[in-house]
């Protein structure tokens, strides 16, 4: 049938987090004040020197294509700032500036993936991840972790996934979902196995600069230098400088997988954004009070988020070490009253639990399911700490309705 879809398509799951969101804004529509704690971005403005240097590279004519994977100011922008921030060196050659961290990840899996490749994906994981590797045909390995374990996937577990099909490995540290992060030594284990399989090992560590109670990050291509041909690490200035909507991530690799990236970008959107570009040298540049600042907010932000939530009877949270999420076990609260699923109806799963807490209590969250963790669901406790206090007394409300 020539208006047929591709076939790639089908195998490809439809965001949970999405179908949330629709509901929330018809809740909004209607005029219902909702508590927004599905989303995945921080609530502050980027520092106001950054908007101050993109508005003079308007000014200043600075609206053309540039080269495909980024201009040389800010390459070498993301050199100093990776060389002092993240403990390794690395040069231009190996960067590749896109649109956003998803995008540089997306021409990754186009690059790097075929039909008949494995790539292991620990869960909980971003939702993107499996995604991106079934769309172009490919096999995600999901290695299941635990609450107990810390959400951390062990040496053990990492070697029993490896076949001789594995093309990839995709960490994430700090996580989203569950804030959990790898300490060095973790990291290490890890990548001392990784040593003996021949496989791409890529680390996303775009929260690497949002980690509280003075937990230090590990960056994977400063720990095992030895592996740097075969480490990518992919970073940006969404979360660390509130520049979601700017679109600029990156990708330090070898300098072969970068000429990659650089043609299929240049076959798909060549450049990101010129002018979002000159932001981003401005954001790594600068001072970083600002990043500073918003990073001890968040970790009141958490504290608060955390002892709300497990004060909400049937719910229990642990403490997260990065991003800036809470990843709560809600399996107390099936079995609750849940009317709307009809006569007798009763919370069943992590679904249930994100639907019925937007309905009973306006709070607008993303089950586990989605992350490959069903029983949980993720608060972003991007907010203002009255903000969440008020969630927290509304699902308490919520709770204390749906059991009477
Ligand atoms: C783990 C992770 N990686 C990458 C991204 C994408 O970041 P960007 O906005 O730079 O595309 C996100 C955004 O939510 C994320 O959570």
């Amino acid at each position: 049938m020539p208006n047929k879809l591709a076939l790639r398509l089908s195998v490809v799951a439809p965001s949970i987090t999405l179908a949330m969101n629709a509901k929330a804004q018809e809740l909004r529509a209607q005029g219902v004040d909702v508590f927004a704690f599905g989303v995945g971005e921080p609530d502050f403005e980027p520092p106001q020197h950054v908007l101050e240097f993109a508005k003079k590279a308007i000014d200043s004519g600075v609206s053309k294509y540039t080269a495909v994977t980024g201009v040389p100011a800010l390459k070498k922008a993301i050199v100093e700032a990776t060389e002092k921030r993240r403990g390794f060196s690395c040069k231009p050659e190996n960067i590749c500036v896109g649109v956003g961290a998803k995008h540089v990840l997306f021409n990754l899996a186009v690059a790097l993936y075929e039909p008949g490749d494995e790539v292991i994906i620990p869960a909980p994981y971003w939702v993107s991840y499996p995604e991106q590797v079934r769309i172009v045909g490919a096999t995600p390995v999901i290695v299941e972790t635990t609450e107990e374990s810390g959400w951390k996937m062990s040496p053990a577990q990492l070697q029993n996934a490896l076949t001789p099909k594995t093309k990839a490995i995709i960490l994430c540290t700090p996580s989203n979902p569950t804030g959990a992060a790898y300490a060095e030594g973790e990291m290490k284990a890890l990548l001392d196995v990784l040593a003996n399989h021949d496989c791409f090992i890529i680390v996303d560590e775009i929260y690497a600069d949002l980690v509280y109670d003075g937990f230090k990050h590990a960056s994977a291509a400063a720990i095992a230098p030895q592996l740097q041909d075969r480490i990518i690490t992919i970073d940006g200035v969404s979360k660390s400088f509130a520049m979601t909507g700017w679109r600029i991530g990156w990708a330090i690799a070898p300098p072969h997988i970068i000429k990659a990236l650089d043609l299929v970008q240049g076959q798909s959107t060549t450049n990101p954004a010129s002018i979002s570009q000159q932001a981003a040298v401005a954001a790594l540049t600068g001072p970083l009070d600002d990043l500073a600042a918003m990073r001890a907010t968040f970790q009141k932000r958490r504290d608060v988020m955390v002892a709300g939530l497990n004060s909400v009877p049937g719910i229990r949270c642990r403490t997260p070490v990065g991003a800036f999420y809470a990843f709560a076990d809600v399996r107390g609260l099936y079995g609750l009253s849940y009317p709307k699923k009809g006569p007798g109806g009763k919370i069943e799963n992590d679904e249930d639990v994100a639907f019925w807490l937007l309905e009973a209590a306006r709070v607008a969250a993303v089950p586990g399911g989605g992350f490959g963790a069903p029983g949980y669901v993720r608060f972003s406790y991007a907010h203002a700490e009255a903000r969440i206090m008020a969630a927290i007394e509304a699902m308490k409300a919520a709770v204390q309705a749906a059991k009477t």
